[in-house]
């Protein structure tokens, strides 16, 4: 069975009670049962959520040797700012879905611009969970090579 790397940036920890009118009522754990009951059947899922850049750098260049066919991240706000993010990303030979909740091009001008979305495959942003289930989706075509 393929393994798909799910991975939940800064601050996802806290969606439940984070400005739930731009990021959604579910909190960390629905969305992570919603897409455990997705991939069941289809692929692995290993999900990991870190509110450190250096946790998700190390998680990303240990992907191939985790065996790791896919991955799906949500940066967070290290989306605007993270080059060692983007780095390992770039680093390792594994195709990575970039998902947001939130439509990251309708809000705030320093959103706009995502420092993963030249190494990823493609990006879903705007869908609420969703954005998930849809980025969950593409990374197991992408894992499966269809
Ligand atoms: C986010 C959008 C980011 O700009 C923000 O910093 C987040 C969440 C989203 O899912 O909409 O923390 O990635």
């Amino acid at each position: 069975m393929k393994k798909i790397l799910v991975i939940h940036g800064p601050n996802l920890n806290l969606l439940g009670q984070r400005e739930p009118s731009i990021y959604g009522a579910a909190t960390l754990d629905e969305i992570n049962q919603k897409l455990t009951k997705v991939a069941q059947d289809f692929v692995e899922l290993v999900i990991l959520q870190s509110n450190h850049e250096g946790d998700i750098v190390d998680a990303i260049g240990k992907a191939p040797q985790d065996g790791v066919d896919a991955i799906v991240i949500n940066p967070a706000a290290y989306t605007h700012t993270s080059v060692a993010i983007r780095d390992a990303i770039a680093a390792v030979n594994v195709p990575t879905v970039e998902v947001h909740l939130s439509n990251i091009y309708k809000r705030e001008d320093f959103r706009h611009h995502s420092m993963i979305a030249s190494v990823a495959v493609g990006q879903v942003s705007g869908f609420g969970l969703q954005s998930y289930v849809l980025g969950l989706m593409a990374a197991v075509d992408l894992a499966q090579g269809t």
